[in-house]
This record gives C-alpha cells, sequence and structure tokens, in this order.
C-alpha cells in the first residue's frame, strides 16, 4: 500500500502479455546490479538503528527495481503493522512524524491480503496486475486505500523478511516498478531474484538492530527496577527528541554526510541508556518524595560517572558516544552542571566546577535539553505535567544558561513534531 496525496494519476495500461523488461539486459547490467544489491546489503549491516534500517531497506529494494514506492510491515502482537513506507512519485518520504495517514494501522495476520498472505504462506507474491487478481484466490488487493489516497498500486511484489533462525519479522512490499520512460511496468523474474536476495539481508540486518534495541530497553527496565519514577516511555521519548534536534543542529552546522549519519544511525540507542547509572544509587534516595540533602544530593549525582564508567573503555563506535552522553548530560551551559572536569582540576565550593559552554559535548548538550524538556512535560510526583507552551517558554528561558543556544533554536525548529513524538511514546502503567 502506498501513500497519497491529493493527486490522481493512472498507470499506463497494462498489456495482458509478461514483458520481460530484462531479457534485453546486456549481461554485464545484470552482474551491475547483482553487485549493487551486494553493497546495499553491506550497507544495511553497519546499521543498527532499526528506523534507518527500515528507511535504507525501502530505499534499496526500491532503487533495485527502479520502484516508484514501497511498505514495510512489522509483525508485532500477532498482527502486521504498517510501520515505514516511502513514495517518489508523490515526492516525498512518508514517516511517522510526517503525519502517516495509516500510523499504527494493523492488518490481521491472514490470508485475505496481499501481506497477510506472505506472512502466513511465507512465499514471495508477485502480482503485476492488481485489477485482475483471480476473484477464487484467498488474497485481494485492499482498493480501498488506493482509492482513499489517490494512488493506485497496480504491480506488488511482497516478499516475507525471515531471519536465519526462520523467524518472520515482517513483510516487504515493493509497488510499481518503472520502465525507462518513467511508465509503471511489471515486475520479472530478474526483479524477483534481486529482491529475494536483498530481503534475506534485510532481514538479517533487522534482526540484529531489533536484538540490540531489546537489549538497551532490558537495561532500562533494570533501572526502573530501581527507580519507579523512570519509564521506557521517558527514555524513548528522550532519545527521538535527541535523534529529532542533532538531525536539525548537524544540518545548520552543515557537518558532513558521513558523519551525521553515523550519529544518527547511534543515537536513539546511546541516548536511551543516558540514566543507565541510576542503578547504582539507593532505591531510598532514588525515590525520596521530598527534597534531598547535600550528601543525599552527592549520591544521585554520582549516577552519572557510575554509568558513564560502564561504557568508558568499550572499543565500539555506540560505547563511545553512550559514554558521551552519560557523562555530560547534567551539565550546563553557563557551568553550574555536574560532574564537572576530571579530579584534580578546577574546585568550586567543594563542589567541582561544572564544564562549561563547548567543553560539554553537543551530545551532552542535546541530550540535557531533551531530558529536561521531557520531565516539564510530564507528570512527577512533585508536579503535575506542564501544557507544551509553558515547557516550550521555560526551554527558551533557559537558553544560554542552563542549555546551549544553538540547541535550543533546533529544539524550536522542531516544535510541530514535539506533540507527535509525546504521542507516539505514552506513558503506560507497569511500563
Ligand atoms: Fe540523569
Amino acid at each position: 500500500m502506498a501513500l497519497g496525496l491529493a493527486v490522481s494519476r493512472r498507470p499506463k495500461k497494462m498489456e495482458p502479455k509478461v514483458i520481460d523488461r530484462h531479457q534485453y539486459l546486456p549481461k554485464d547490467k545484470q552482474i551491475k546490479r547483482d553487485y549493487r544489491a551486494g553493497r546495499l546489503a553491506a550497507e544495511l549491516n553497519g546499521l543498527v538503528d532499526v528506523r534507518q534500517i527500515l528507511s535504507k531497506v525501502l530505499e534499496g529494494a526500491r532503487s533495485l527495481c527502479s520502484a516508484e514506492a514501497g511498505t514495510v510491515y512489522l509483525l508485532s502482537e500477532g498482527r502486521l503493522t504498517f510501520v515505514c513506507s516511502q513514495n517518489s512519485y508523490l515526492e516525498r518520504v512518508v514517516t511517522e512524524f510526517d503525519g502517516l495517514p495509516f500510523e499504527g494501522q494493523h492488518l490481521l495476520l491472514n490470508r485475505l491480503t496481499l501481506a497477510g498472505f506472505v506472512a502466513c504462506e511465507r512465499k514471495i507474491l508477485v502480482v503485476n496486475d492488481t485489477d485482475n487478481i483471480d476473484p477464487d484466490s484467498p488474497y485481494q488487493h485492499l482498493k480501498s486505500i488506493d482509492l482513499g489516497n489517490n494512488y493506485i498500486c497496480k504491480a506488488i511484489m511482497t516478499l516475507p523478511l525471515i531471519t536465519v533462525g526462520d523467524d518472520l519479522l515482517g513483510v516487504l512490499q515493493i509497488i510499481n516498478p518503472l520502465d525507462d520512460f518513467g511508465q509503471v511496468t511489471e515486475f520479472d523474474e530478474f526483479d524477483e531474484r534481486v529482491l529475494e536476495f536483498f530481503a534475506n539481508f534485510s532481514a538479517m540486518a533487522l534482526e540484529k538492530a531489533v536484538l540490540l534495541r531489546d537489549s538497551v530497553l532490558t537495561n532500562i527496565k533494570l533501572v526502573m527496577n530501581y527507580d519507579h519514577t523512570e519509564t521506557l516511555a521517558h527514555a524513548q521519548r528522550v532519545a527521538a527528541l535527541s535523534t529529532e534536534i542533532y538531525a536539525n543542529w548537524s544540518s545548520r552546522f552543515k557537518i558532513a554526510t558521513a558523519e551525521r549519519q553515523k550519529i544518527l544511525n547511534l543515537l536513539p540507542l546511546a541516548a536511551m541508556l543516558h540514566d543507565l547509572g541510576k542503578s547504582f544509587v539507593p532505591t531510598g534516595i532514588l525515590t525520596k518524595p521530598g527534597r534531598l540533602d547535600l550528601r543525599e544530593r552527592s549520591i544521585m549525582e554520582k549516577h552519572v560517572q557510575a554509568g558513564a564508567k560502564l561504557f568508558q573503555n568499550g572499543g565500539t563506535p555506540l560505547d563511545r558516544l553512550a559514554y558521551s552522553i552519560i557523562l555530560d548530560h547534567h551539565e550546563r551551559w553557563d557551568g553550574r552542571g555536574y560532574p564537572g572536569y576530571e579530579e584534580n582540576q578546577e574546585e568550586s565550593l567543594g563542589r567541582r566546577a561544572g564544564k562549561k559552554g563547548e567543553d560539554i559535548s553537543i551530545f551532552g548538550r542535546i541530550l540535557a535539553a531533551a531530558d529536561v524538556y521531557d520531565a516539564l512535560s510530564s507528570c512527577k510526583t512533585y508536579k503535575e505535567a506542564f501544557d507544551e507552551s509553558l515547557a516550550v517558554q521555560i526551554m527558551e528561558q533557559e537558553s544560554g544558561h542552563h542549555f546551549d543556544p544553538s540547541v535550543i533554536e533546533s529544539f524550536m525548529a522542531i516544535r510541530p513534531i514535539l506533540g507527535k513524538i509525546r504521542d507516539r511514546f505514552p506513558e503506560r502503567v507497569g511500563l
């Protein structure tokens, strides 16, 4: 299924005869396409963020057969959930934060739809003319969705995403391949072969990323075991906010594309770990309803070093980013934060002077803003949730004091999606 704007166009009428558009393709071009599929698969292997992988899977699969659109469904709680969609004809990439019309929509795991059929049968299904599906076949194309979006899915290849261990992760749908003249044509056996290869590698990359994400979430649950005021939703919202702020900030400061992509891949995971060190703080202090005295506060503040230490000697880029985030997320732009510079350096009234300005890593500066905004806009034991406009106003007032002004500029730029992030990760009892 593809998403659409109020645009209407019917693909060129298909001839009943199946045309193999690759039959005259020189052998070396086929080899080049296979080589490109291998390279795209290798790129997937370097990613750890589930959302980046989903987006790259669609981009890659579509490019391999010049397809106009595509969709990924993931299997969740016995249903297929619509999670990512692209459509070059509609000249935009639709993500959940862009107002996805089908956000959260599910398909039942049965044989009545193309995606459901493929998930049940675990086989590739190619439908080159959705107008002429055999009425006796168990599946049908959901025309209502095409009509609702003024976009016609004429040719659809649907592939299962199956791990090496034979688990079904979801379904990949590639829609409307285009010929050299930009007209919708049909999928052929070469498309099927190359997409099957690519879908297999996509499932491997996806499985690895899901395992890593679940492992991070398990760590956060460990913290929640000690501190019932922490929630998975808070960690996920802070990660989403931080990633969106960095995307805007890195674009404004013209950070090199390779570096930017690398951070955008790692930040959603690393940011979720920012308060991991709280598992080292006694529960009595973590959950004390009133103000902490000086001694208790000093113990509480140690969660920063305790958490950072877990990643200090790690050798991976994710370890290094997590270390930087955890160590700096309570520093303040004006130097009044903690834990400050290393021991034996500047001391101030018995407490180390906080790092100041750009001595704080950009990731720490971004996390500080995301963490505080989420706290302001959430209900706490000591306060009700502030509404968005009041929380944003406080953030602006703290620009140049608590927060880096350049980070607050990026925060203000992403204001239109603040509510969407909150809606996507609502607080749930027991999570
Ligand atoms: Fe913290």
